[in-house]
């Protein structure tokens, strides 16, 4: 079966964040990060077929939906789940503000690198934790851990270390080396590990495959909280099915308290299309990951040219994290929405003087939007002589 990822879809036909943003206006939406592709026909069957039905009682995660995502995680990852080990959750930012809840108690703190996925800065406060953060470094062309800088960063109090991996938005995938570290610095520190890997699913590096810090061994896994999605690498984030694997029964308890009362069920509809995505997604998932390395190689090329830019290739995500600092433009986010392009702001994640460009789009917008950005830089070159 062959999918078309050039198809262009207009999604101004219906609410949507992204592109309802710059509504009226000629800007190409490389922000917030969803594709600008249909999901794959197995998930809109499976949802065709379920509405169908026509009732929507109150729904539990059932069997074979959890059967279909063990496999998954055992076939991509080597990791071996078991059932009882599985939260299903309304988001992935749900599961890591509920780690800082169920880990630790009011006044302790919480430790992530920068930059980051915005939701990560704000997750400590909300349950009244401090934040701790140390930077990542960029070293040989990758951002790596600074481990010195890193531990130096803890505090006596630090209960849980939010990791990211595949990381948003530096798009490293961690390597076995690295996840040990961190997992010998939480069992020194007594730290809980809190690993948001939404997107496991989209490693485009073909030979860095995505290790779960969990399935290092077991000591690793009894104090860690994994949280995964399909939403990512299947393009179904509004349908808000995701899922934390906890395999200590004493820390899955406290995760259920702090969910009590608070946090709903996943909506069947999102249930639904997990099942689907896991099961018969694979095909479209391969399809669009060739896909991806080819948007990546453009974007690769077209940075490369552009005075003051720099950028490294992302491992993984639809995501690239793009240094302006050397451009002369003091807020490059802005500068490029005036010419028509809108990129995430490296503000938000911590770190200044930084874009990330969403490439999960049709080439064509692609192409568009970086010749845009080509030839606002070359303007702005000639009016700085
Ligand atoms: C690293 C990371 N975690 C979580 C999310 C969002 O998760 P959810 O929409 O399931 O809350 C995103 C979305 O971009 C993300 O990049």
């Amino acid at each position: 079966m062959t999918f078309n990822f050039d198809r262009p879809h207009d999604r101004t036909a219906v609410p949507g964040e992204k592109w309802g943003r710059y509504a009226g206006r000629d800007i190409l939406p490389l922000w917030v990060a969803d594709m600008d592709f249909a999901a794959p026909p197995a998930v809109i069957d499976a949802l065709h077929q379920r509405i169908d039905h026509g009732i929507f009682g109150y729904t539990e995660a059932w069997p074979s939906l959890n059967a279909v995502v063990i496999d998954a995680i055992a076939n991509d990852h080597g990791w071996q789940v078991e059932s009882e080990w599985l939260i299903w959750l309304p988001g992935v930012v749900t599961g890591f503000n509920l780690a800082c809840r169920a880990v630790g108690e009011a006044g302790d703190s919480v430790f992530t690198a920068t930059p980051i996925y915005p939701p990560f800065l704000f997750a400590p406060d909300n349950s009244e934790r401090k934040l701790l953060t140390c930077p990542l470094e960029l070293e040989d062309g990758r951002w790596q851990w600074n481990r010195e800088a890193t531990e130096a960063s803890l505090g006596a109090r630090t209960r849980l270390f939010m990791l990211c991996n595949p990381h948003n938005p530096v798009g490293r995938v961690f390597d076995r080396d690295e996840l040990t570290w961190i997992a010998n610095l939480a069992e020194k520190r007594d730290m809980v590990i809190c690993s948001d890997e939404i997107h496991c699913g989209l490693v485009l590096d073909e030979h860095r495959p995505h290790i779960p810090i969990a399935a290092l061994d077991s000591a690793v896994a009894r104090r860690t909280i994994t949280l995964m999605a399909p939403s990512k690498t299947w393009n179904i984030p509004a349908l808000y099915a995701s899922f934390a694997i906890i395999p200590d029964a004493e820390l899955r308890r406290r995760f259920r308290r702090a969910m009590r009362g608070i946090v709903p069920q996943v909506n069947v509809l999102g249930m639904v299309a997990a099942e689907a995505a896991y099961r018969d997604g694979d095909t479209w998932r391969r399809a669009l990951l060739d896909y991806l390395r080819g948007n990546r190689a453009r974007v690769l090329e077209a940075v490369a040219t552009m005075p003051g830019l720099r950028t490294t290739s992302p491992e993984a995500t639809c995501l690239a994290w793009i240094d302006c600092r050397d451009s002369g433009i003091d807020d490059p986010a802005a500068f490029f929405e005036h010419a028509g392009v809108g990129l995430s702001d490296g503000k938000g994640f911590g770190l200044p003087g930084f874009v990330r460009l969403n490439f999960g789009c049709p080439r064509a917008t692609l192409d568009e939007a970086l010749s845009r950005m080509s030839d606002a830089l070359a303007e702005h070159a000639m009016r700085m002589r």
